[in-house]
Order: C-alpha cells, then sequence, then structure tokens
C-alpha cells in the first residue's frame, strides 16, 4: 500500500503516540482542577502551547488550541468579523481557498457582510496590487492561505502581512498546509491571526490552533467557562495537545531535512509523469510551492477514473474533482486559475510525506503506463 495523500491528513507520528498515551491512562486530570490530578497535566498542556508557539513564531500565550483547522478558520474570521462589526463589513479573501474559509466568508455574506475574492493567475498567485485596492476603510479583515490544498502554491505571506499592516488591517492566514512543512514565523510575517491542524503533521485528528497575537480584536466562537483565556470554551483535548505540541517538536528538529528529501521524491515523480504522458500538464507556480505536492492535469482522462485505479493497485492519491449530482465538477481551485475545464476533470493531487520512499515513487511510476493506456482504450 503505498499513501500520496498527506494533504489530505498525515500518519500520527509514532514518537506522537507514545507521548500521548499516558495522558489516556494514568494522567487523566481536568487541567482547570487545582488538585494533583489537574496539576499533573496542566504543566503538559503549556509545555505543548510553548512548542506549537516555537515553531510559528509567536508567544505561548498567543496560542488558542481548537479541534481542527476548520475550527481555528471559523473562529478567525467570524470572531474578528463579530468583534469590528462597528468598523466596517467589508473582509477580502481569494477564490483559492479551503472551503472552511470561502464557506465562512459565504454565511457572513448572508449575514450582511461584503466579500471580495481576490482572483488568482494562471500559476495560482494573487495580485498584491489588486490586494492594496480592494482594502477600503470598511475592510476588517484580509483572510489569505499559506500555502494551497490542492496545488501546494505559496503565497507571499509576508508582503500581505506587511500591506495588512500598512493599511491598519487585521491578516488573518490559513497555514493548515503550510506548518511544519515550511518556516512559518508570525512575527516576522505580520500575521494577525493564524489558522494550524494537527493532523496534517503528524498529530492525531481532533486538534488545532489559532494564533490570536496580542492585540487582535476577537469574539470567542464558543463560549463556557474561562479555558484558553476566556477566548475558547470547553475542557481542553489533553492528550490531543499534547500530541501537537510534541509533533510541532519533531517538525522544528527534522522539517528542513524532511522537505528537502520528499522534494526529491516528489521531483522524480513529476519528471517521470511527464516522460510517460506528455499531455500532462503541472498546475500551479513551478518553484513557489510546497516541496511535497504535485498537482498534475491528465488531459483527456477522467480524474475519477484514475484515482479508482491507482486505488486498486494499492496507491492513495486524490483528485480535485467531485461528482456531484451525478456530473463530474472540476475543482474551484483550479477553475480559479483558468485551467482548461478538460485539463481540471483529469487532474490528480499527489501529496507526499514522510514515510514515502524512492520505491514509492518507483512503483507509481511501474504501474501508471498500464492504467494510462487502459485508461485511453475506453
Ligand atoms: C488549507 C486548509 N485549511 C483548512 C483545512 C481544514 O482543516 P481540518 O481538517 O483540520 O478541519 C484544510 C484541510 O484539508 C486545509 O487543507
Amino acid at each position: 500500500m503505498i499513501y500520496m495523500d498527506y494533504n489530505a491528513t498525515a500518519p500520527v507520528h509514532p514518537e506522537v503516540l507514545e507521548a500521548i498515551l499516558p495522558f489516556y491512562r494514568e494522567q487523566f486530570g481536568n487541567p482547570s482542577s487545582i488538585h494533583w490530578a489537574g496539576r499533573m497535566v496542566k504543566g503538559a498542556v503549556e509545555e505543548a502551547r510553548e512548542e506549537t508557539a516555537a515553531l510559528v513564531g509567536c508567544a505561548p500565550s498567543e496560542i488558542v488550541f481548537t479541534s481542527c483547522g476548520s475550527e481555528s478558520d471559523n473562529m478567525a474570521i467570524k470572531g474578528t468579523a463579530s468583534a469590528l462589526r462597528n468598523r466596517g463589513n467589508h473582509i477580502i479573501t481569494t477564490a483559492v481557498e479551503h472551503p472552511a474559509v470561502l464557506n465562512t466568508c459565504l454565511y457572513l455574506e448572508h449575514q450582511g457582510f461584503r466579500i471580495t475574492r481576490l482572483p488568482v493567475n494562471r500559476e495560482g498567485l494573487i495580485d498584491m496590487n489588486e490586494l492594496q485596492a480592494a482594502i477600503t476603510a470598511e475592510t476588517v479583515l484580509v483572510s489569505a492561505m499559506f500555502a494551497n490544498n490542492e496545488t501546494g502554491v505559496i503565497f507571499p505571506v509576508a508582503s500581505i502581512g506587511a500591506i495588512c499592516r500598512e493599511r491598519g488591517v487585521p491578516f488573518h492566514c490559513d497555514a493548515v498546509q503550510a506548518v511544519g512543512k515550511v518556516p512559518v514565523d508570525c512575527r516576522g510575517m505580520e500575521i494577525g491571526l493564524l489558522s494550524l491542524s494537527g493532523h496534517k503533521l503528524g498529530a492525531p485528528k481532533g486538534i488545532g490552533a489559532l494564533v490570536v497575537r496580542k492585540g487582535m480584536k476577537l469574539h470567542p466562537l464558543i463560549h463556557g467557562g474561562a479555558q484558553e483565556r476566556n477566548r475558547r470554551a470547553g475542557t481542553e483535548n489533553v492528550a490531543g495537545i499534547v500530541a501537537l505540541g510534541k509533533a510541532c517538536r519533531i517538525a522544528r528538529d527534522e522539517m528542513a531535512g524532511g522537505a528537502a528529501r520528499v522534494g526529491g521524491l516528489r521531483d522524480r515523480l513529476e519528471k517521470g509523469i511527464m516522460a510517460l504522458f506528455p499531455q500532462a500538464r503541472l498546475n500551479g507556480h513551478r518553484e513557489k510551492r510546497l516541496t511535497t505536492t504535485a498537482n498534475i492535469s491528465f488531459t483527456g482522462l477522467e480524474a475519477d477514473s484514475l484515482l479508482l485505479n491507482l486505488d486498486l493497485a494499492g496507491i492513495a492519491v486524490s483528485s480535485g474533482s467531485a461528482c456531484s449530482s451525478g456530473t463530474l465538477k472540476s475543482s474551484p481551485v483550479l477553475a480559479a486559475m483558468g485551467v482548461d475545464p478538460a485539463a481540471a476533470k483529469g487532474s490528480i493531487r499527489f501529496s507526499l510525506g514522510r514515510l514515502n520512499t524512492d520505491a514509492d515513487v518507483d512503483h507509481v511510476l511501474r504501474v501508471l503506463p498500464e492504467i494510462i493506456e487502459r485508461l485511453q482504450k475506453k
């Protein structure tokens, strides 16, 4: 079995699993309790907060643990919209955000907010002049992602941060696909709010975080107790938090080496595919993207058939297209990039990670020609 769908989720790191087991056994306390059982876990939560903060360049007190990346995105956008409603009702985002951002903005649009969705060019990048021009006195938030989940394209986050600071507009960055893969620095990149998700970097599903930099005005999404400095009520997911801290620690140690190694595999996979199938086209900027991701259009083929056949051969990848009401709808991200619909319908995302090897790439390149040939005959 070969797994090349790391952008969907990554396997739990064995050291992370080891680190969290005690929190399902003897270290069961509630961190809000003042007795020994509570104290036992409180320290672990705070240590994880420090590790998480260290990976993304913020203060530990600026980390709010959440349940996932989607919750972090919702909290950042709805929380800011609610807190700054009196200042204005305009939000700027981009056409290629994850549904956790796009659908949250759509919800606010129905609530009376005006949403600007910045277009992207053929390489998946926004135009900084268009961002500048879109900001008005009514703008209460710019939400732009760090790295795209489908193409891996990396936005010029520091430049977006600088523009937002200059214009006095809060900047939220969905960095779910970037954290643990590329350096992320909230301070240096002037990011006010940053979303991340544990299951993309070796922690289990069900844990995420939102960085809320000092001075950001934000209403909570979940009301209740005083956990997370009154920003997010609910008894903490202690094991999840410890897992995220450990995964962040490992990422800090291994990120640079891992990105280079996986990048080598990804490049070899891409080259191999281009040689096998000359009609194949790479989607997204060639350099400004994650070293882990390859989004390739197999023009003339249907992505879902390709995906199914790869799955039968034990290879897990993903397609950007989704079948809705019997018709194959191609990815909104590729559509926003102006990828020809026929090419978009044949697009497959390979996203590699820690456990992939040279042998995996060899295997994919060995089984692909037969699959392509079979599908072309249909
Ligand atoms: C860019 C991006 N944002 C947000 C999310 C949502 O994260 P979660 O699955 O933790 O809710 C994802 C998940 O794929 C993502 O890729």
